[in-house]
């Protein structure tokens, strides 16, 4: 007995012993990564679904259309894009002056790959004449033949702002058919999707709301319309963000990537916030850790540039949605 109890403490203090060694080597990078942000005079930048650590040590999170206008906006010489490439693609775009860094090149994301500008020139070729709006989920090559961006928090914004009775909605399906519920243009979707919000189906939803009946319902509108027609909101990243710190409700069922549950727990200590899958995690978004972020800072690489043919071009789409008010 007195064996185990010997063995057991020895347990207990080897854990904690390794759990400090961790905690300190984390700290220690994370310290890294402050002064040589400073060196470099940097800002780092951060999705709402990446990491924990990296959201925790980012200068700036937020969504989409947040992130483009704090691209836009910083003084610094350098933007460190913990995301995918898409969003630094178009911090470079709006801040041609500026190093761009992606920590990971391979981060990417398939639903921006689902759409080329070879069979995007096709569509508009059988549509001649009908505006393109385009996701900012996208290649700058993308954007660059498009006639306006728009993001999850101001699609319907964008897609009202057109004169135009139909338009071309590329490359989120979903998102597409969520703006057209409230709009009487004629859309012509483009068959993209998000395969991360895509796995979570409307009998995981369904599934949750038993367990859990108080909870109110809250998706992103990438997810299929089968799980949008179960939402008592639905939202951008941030918007998620707001719409929870407002509601008097205890709980929510939280419909996108995982990453965004780190910010709403940490914001709302009296509520609780449920996955609606244990699926919805983006295997990009979770590739960049605070050591790849180090090493970016390190070498001044990888660096995320755009030509000028396509820089132009995709600036005047990514602008004319920036040139529409924010509420
Ligand atoms: P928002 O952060 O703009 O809501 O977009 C989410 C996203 O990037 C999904 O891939």
């Amino acid at each position: 007995m007195l064996r185990n109890i010997y063995y057991y403490r020895l347990i207990f203090v080897y854990d904690r012993t390794t759990a400090q060694t961790e905690e300190t080597m984390e700290d220690r990078i994370k310290q890294e990564i402050r002064d040589l942000l400073k060196e470099r005079n940097a800002v780092l930048l951060a999705h709402n679904y990446m990491r924990d650590e990296v959201q925790e040590i980012a200068d700036l999170t937020g969504d989409s259309l947040g992130l483009s206008i704090e691209a836009a906006r910083t003084e610094s010489d350098v933007i460190v894009f913990c995301g995918v490439h898409f969003m630094a693609e178009s911090a470079a775009i709006l801040s041609p002056g500026k190093t761009v860094l992606l920590p990971r090149l391979d981060a990417g994301c398939p639903m921006a790959d689902m759409v080329t500008v070879e069979e995007l020139v096709a569509l508009k070729d059988r549509l001649p004449g009908v505006p393109v709006v385009t996701y900012v989920n996208s290649s700058a090559a993308v954007k660059a033949v498009s006639d306006i961006c728009c993001t999850s928090a101001n699609a319907q914004k964008v897609v009202a702002s057109l004169p135009d009775r139909e338009i071309i909605f590329v490359p989120d399906r979903n998102l597409g058919r969520y703006v057209a519920r409230t709009s009487d243009k004629v859309f012509h979707f483009w068959d993209g999707y998000c395969p991360t919000h895509e796995r979570l189906k409307a009998e995981d939803v369904r599934r949750r709301k038993e367990e859990y009946p108080d909870a109110l319902f809250i998706c992103h509108p990438e997810c299929n319309p089968a799980v949008v027609d179960l939402a008592d909101h639905v939202c951008s990243t941030t918007g998620m963000y707001d719409w929870c710190r407002q509601s008097p409700a205890r709980r929510f069922i939280i419909g996108t990537e995982a990453g965004i549950l780190y910010r709403l727990r940490a914001d709302n200590p009296g509520k609780e916030f449920i996955q609606a899958s244990p699926a919805l995690i983006c295997p990009n978004r979770k590739l960049t850790s605070l050591e790849d972020i180090r090493a970016a800072l390190i070498s001044m690489e990888p660096v995320v540039t755009v030509a000028e043919d396509i820089r132009i071009p995709a600036k005047r789409s990514l602008d004319r949605m920036l040139a529409i008010p924010r509420d």
